[in-house]
Parts: C-alpha cells; structure tokens; sequence
C-alpha cells in the first residue's frame, strides 16, 4: 500500500524515480509525487563537515556525516500529480530538472482525499524538508495542534505531514539527528524517506511496521518500499528490520537503530529472474498471473516432494521439526485471497492430520482472548509478508509463544522475518491487484505442510503417495483449463450484464466459491456473493430471481447429492445457473445453463482446479466492461495499514 523508491548516486533522478514509480504503481495509485533538489536551483550550496567515522566492514567508502551550515538557500522541487504516475511523467516534460538524488511516492489515500495537495512527498514550512511516508501516523492530530501552536502551517489533510514540519522543529544542522527526534515522537507504523535541500545527496529512511529495502549498487544507492522496484537497477538488497535507520550518499550507506547504534546488516542476493516483471504479450498482468499458474503450482512443489517416502519435505520448517510435531492446534491467519487459501486449509489439515484446526481473519484475530502457548503454531499466509493486520496477528502470537510458521510469497518481508520458519512461494512477482497464481500456490504448500505432518501421525506410504501423484499432474491439468479459455470467455460474455451473482459450494468448495465471489467483486465492480451452499436457505435465497444468477461449483465429491439439491432450490426460483464440474452425469447438466468443465483429482486438490475457470470468469466479464483490472479502484496490492 503506497509505493516509495529513492535514489542517490551520479545518475539523473528522475528517470529512475518514475521507472520505479511505475514499477511500484500496483501499490497504490491514486496520487503520484517526487522531491529533488535541483543542481540549477540558486544557493551557495552546501558545506560538509567531518564526523561519524565508522571502523565497520559495510561501510568501508564512507563515512562523512554530513553537517550544513543553516541555509543555502536551495529549496526542495516537488512534482506531484492526482492520479496515475503516467501523468506525473507527462508533468515533468519540460522542467529540465538536473538532479542526482531524490524521493518518490506512488499514494494509495487513507488520511485526506486523492488530491495533488495530499499526494506526497509532503514538506516543511522552509520547503527544504521532504518525506514520503508508508504507513500510519496515529498520533498526527496531537502533532498538528502543538505543531501548529509553533507557527508551523499545514496545507494537506495527511497525517504524513506532521513529520517533516517535526523534523524542521528538531533540525539544527544535523538532518540524522532531527530525523531521530522526530521519530521518537511518532506513533503507528511508518517506513519514510527524508531529503533536505541544504544537505546534499543524502536520504535518511527509518522503518516501523512498513517495509524499506535499501539497493546497494556501484556509487549508487536506492530505497524502496519492495524489492520489484529495485530489481531494474540492482540485486543487492538488505532487509531493514523495525526500528532501523539507513543513512544513503553517494559515497556509500550505513545502518543504525533507533538509539543511534551501528549495524551490520547482510546483503541478499535476489535471484534476478524472480523478479522480472513484464506483461509477456499479455493484455493485463492478471491475465499473464493466471496463464502463469501451471508454472507456479509446480514452483510450489519442485523439489519438495519425496516420492519413494510418500512425503513432503520441507526445507524451511526443517529447523522447527521436532516442535512441529508436537503441535496439537494449528491456526491459520491471513486476510483476503489468503485468507480464502486459509479457510480451504482447515479442510486440507484436518482431513490430513489429527491437529485441532482453525482459520482465522487477521484483522480480528488481535480481538480475541486466545490461548496460545508452545503447543499451537500460527501458520500466516500472505503473499506480499507485509499486510499489516497479518503482521499484527503474527506479532501477538509471538507474545504469547506459539510457534510461528509462514506462506510468504515476497522473499525477505516483514512476516517472513518475524516468523519462526516458513516456505517460500517462488511464484515470481504478482502484480494484478486480484490474486490468482499465489492463491493456487498457497493451497499446493498448504498441502505438502499437511502431508508432512500428516505421514508422522495417521497418513499411511499409500495415502500419501496417492497425494504427490495427484499434485505432480495439477500442472497439466491447469493447462488443460487454460487451453479452454475461450469457450470460458464466451460464457462469462454471456454473463456480462449481470448485476449480482451468488456463488456456492460445500466443503472443500466453499472457499472456492468466496474466492470465485471476491475475484468477479474486486475487478468487475459486480455484487457477487460467495456462500455456503446449505446456508443459502437461510438468507441468499431470497435474492433468486431470473436476474440474479448462481455460480455452482458442484465437483464430484462427498458433497455433490447436496449440492445438487441447493442447484434445484434456485431453479425453482428462476435462477440461472453456471456449474463448475469434473461430473459429465445428466444430474449436474439437467439443471445447468452452462457448465464449465474442469479435470478431476483428489477431493482436497479439486479446488486448485475449479478456482482457474472462475479467474478466467471474472477477468474476461471486467475486460468486457471495461474495467481497469489490474489497478481497480479503491483497491492495492499490498495493505500495510490497519
Ligand atoms: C489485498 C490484496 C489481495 C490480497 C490481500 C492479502 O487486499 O488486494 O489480493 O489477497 O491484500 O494480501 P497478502 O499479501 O497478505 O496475501
């Protein structure tokens, strides 16, 4: 949820701070900005002062801290647009800015409508302090009022601006010094970037709750606010943690806490290829994400399977193994799609082990007067490791001592560090606002989690090497859906006018039928209403009428007698009716308008197959109407607010 990428080096700025914009737009896009400090602006310019020498390894250029005299007589240049970031690159045609660092913010709104005023960067009274910021400032109202009692005047309605009219309080020549005051003083959670115009190519960045990654190139340093946006320019990357503080100039970085102590931090190599972004010829990326899935589900399991055992291994739960098997309750927590691949997971671990199993949303989980203790594991899925409701949860089951597992797809975020052992996704990133590839992907590690658990208690060599058999066919069984897109297409065509859809199943189905519901909702704008199938009677049905059709995912299992009951109480009412099915039997077509067929495979896989043809359903209805899929309105890819 908004975007930050900063740059400093020998390199012009603004190129590099819209490529990254763009790159980071997913985010959040309704306002777009940058602040530089242009080398052609009038002033004398800045005078270094020697000091902070360091002996640590990392900082082996550096190391000038750099102190100003009070005025130069430069200001900041701040360029901000509502809207998209293309209209930000249309804004700087003709401003020939010369300038070699800078800060950038693509905005996703939470305090103060999207306007060019609320956009960030936002800056001080002097107009030589400029943060963009991450997160949220609870405490900003208190701020403002004692602020203001200063002298100090506010022009946005964003709690951001309350931190560079703070640091401009505290700012006697030492930009590193303010900047640690002033953060003392905040509450929420934040990851910011601070320029001054007086003190030349140096980006201070504190974290607290929202993710900064600092790029470590050759002279040149980057932030960002995830590892997509730097990934053009660098693959050198550290983590920032909570409560961290990087120090950028082009002589090189350093790392301190928050009491202004040193650090060493690791630079990670990123894997280049995981982070190629582009649209491959695709029209939108949530397409290319969907078509991407028999490549993902096989990310998932690679390497994971041990066929002759009739097992899943693991590598990143190794460490927790023997704890693992003590468990007896499993909670999962996650929010959104990840929270539908969570409620799917219940029913994927309790039909494979004898663990006690709940799902939780993460957004309550904090709320509840749980139990937890070194007999529970929390498993956390997120795709981005960074939604701030599954970290929140994630931080009090650690107060309590669970053992804490994570799904994460986004290598080296803010849950995948706080969690005691996790799997990776390998999915590559994911950009289409709607998730596709990762839920799919969540629901394969899901299932090599429970099988590994499972086959130490009741699961026997056969049962299991039953499973793998059937997860090493599901990517060619995808293909297969894929490969009938376009008779999907001309079903969901015929649908496209619709204004309200219900969308049921049972069992493992049922959080099919909220992620089929939450798909078609975020990127069409349809009213789409996921359900269990028996409990429609208690409610739903009163909806049914012949313009209000039903999505039945109607696969055969356990569940399909019953299913095809609740099929027939609709057509009783004049309801359409669209089945998802692996059943060619006459029950399931005789009360179909359409039906999309899907392979079959194990009950507790079928999921990963019926969920492809409603990811299809739902991007071809948007497209016809016309609706910006990748970048829906109100939505963001990654929430790190509360
Ligand atoms: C946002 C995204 C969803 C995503 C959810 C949880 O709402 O738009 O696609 O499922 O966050 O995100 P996570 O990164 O934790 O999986």
């Amino acid at each position: 949820m908004c975007g930050i990428i900063c740059y400093c080096g020998h390199k012009q700025v603004v190129p590099i701070l819209i490529e990254g914009l763009k790159r980071l737009e997913y985010r959040g896009y309704d306002s777009a900005g940058f602040a530089v400090v242009d080398n052609k602006e009038a002033g004398a310019g800045p005078q270094s002062m020697n000091g902070g020498e360091t002996n640590s390894p990392q900082l082996k250029n550096l190391r000038k801290k750099t102190r100003i005299s009070p005025d130069s007589g430069k200001k900041n240049k701040i360029v901000k647009t509502q809207g998209r970031v293309g209209r930000l690159e249309k804004k700087k045609i003709g401003l020939e800015i010369d300038a070699t660092f800078g800060i950038a913010h693509t905005r996703w709104a939470t305090h103060g409508k999207p306007s060019e005023i609320n956009a960030h960067p936002q800056g001080d009274c002097s107009g030589k302090i400029a943060v963009v910021h991450n997160g949220i400032i609870e405490n900003y109202q208190e701020l403002k009022k004692e602020l203001q009692e200063k002298g100090h005047k506010f022009k946005s309605d964003t709690d951001t601006e309350v931190i560079p009219h703070l640091i401009e309080e505290y700012f006697d020549g030492d930009l590193e010094v303010a900047v640690l005051k002033a953060v003392e003083r905040l509450h929420g959670t934040f990851g910011i970037a601070v320029i001054h115009a007086d003190v030349e190519h140096q980006i201070i960045i504190v974290k607290r709750g929202s993710p900064i990654i600092i790029g470590v190139g050759k002279d040149e340093y980057y932030a960002a606010s995830d590892s997509n946006a730097l990934a053009p320019f660098t693959n050198r990357m550290i983590y920032l943690s909570d409560d961290e503080m990087a120090v950028l100039n082009t002589s090189g970085y350093y790392i301190k806490n928050l009491r202004n102590e040193l650090l060493e931090k690791q630079i990670e190599i990123l894997d280049a290829d995981e982070y190629r972004v582009d649209k491959k010829g695709f029209e939108h990326y949530m397409l290319k994400e969907i078509f991407e899935q028999p490549e993902s589900v096989k990310n998932a399991f690679r390497g994971r399977l041990i066929e002759n055992e009739g097992v899943s291994k693991l590598g990143g739960l190794e460490p927790v193994i023997d704890r693992l098997k003590n468990i007896k309750k499993l909670i999962i927590v996650s929010c959104g799609t990840s929270y539908y691949a969570g409620l799917l997971g219940r029913y994927i671990f309790e039909n494979l082990t004898e663990l006690d199993v709940e799902t939780a949303l993460a957004s309550e989980f904090r709320y509840r007067r749980l139990k937890l203790d070194e007999n529970v594991a929390v498993l956390a899925i997120s795709q981005s490791g960074e939604t701030a409701d599954t970290l929140a949860a994630v931080k009090e089951a650690k107060r309590k001592g669970a053992l804490l597992l994570g799904i994460v797809n986004s290598v080296g975020t803010g849950i995948a560090q706080i969690t005691d052992a996790g799997v990776y996704n390998h999915a590559g990133p994911e950009i289409g606002v709607a998730s596709t590839k990762i839920y799919t992907s969540q629901l394969v590690i899901q299932t090599l989690i429970a099988l590994m658990i499972g086959r130490y208690q009741h699961i026997s060599f056969i049962e299991g090497s039953e499973i793998i058999n059937a997860i090493t066919k599901l990517p060619e069984q995808i293909e297969e859906i894929l490969a009938n897109s376009k008779e999907i297409e001309e079903i969901a065509l015929k649908y496209s006018r619709y204004r309200d859809f219900l969308y049921i199943g049972r069992l493992y189905n049922y959080p099919t039928a909220m992620e089929g519901a939450l798909k078609l909702k975020e990127i069409s704008y349809i009213h789409a209403e996921g359900y269990p199938a028996g409990e429609m009677k208690h409610g739903p049905i009163s909806l049914i009428d012949e313009d209000f059709p039903t999505v039945a995912i109607a696969p055969d299992d356990l569940a399909l007698d019953k299913m095809i009951s609740n099929m027939q109480e609709i057509k009783a009412r004049n309801g359409k009716i669209l089945s998802i099915t692996n059943v060619t039997a006459h029950k399931v077509l005789d009360i179909s308008d359409d039906v999309i067929y899907v392979p079959g495979t194990l009950p507790i896989l079928q999921p990963i197959l019926n969920i492809v043809p409603l990811q299809l359903f739902a991007y071809y209805i948007a497209n016809e109407r016309g609706c910006d899929i990748d970048k829906p309105r109100n939505l963001a890819k990654s929430v790190t607010v509360e």
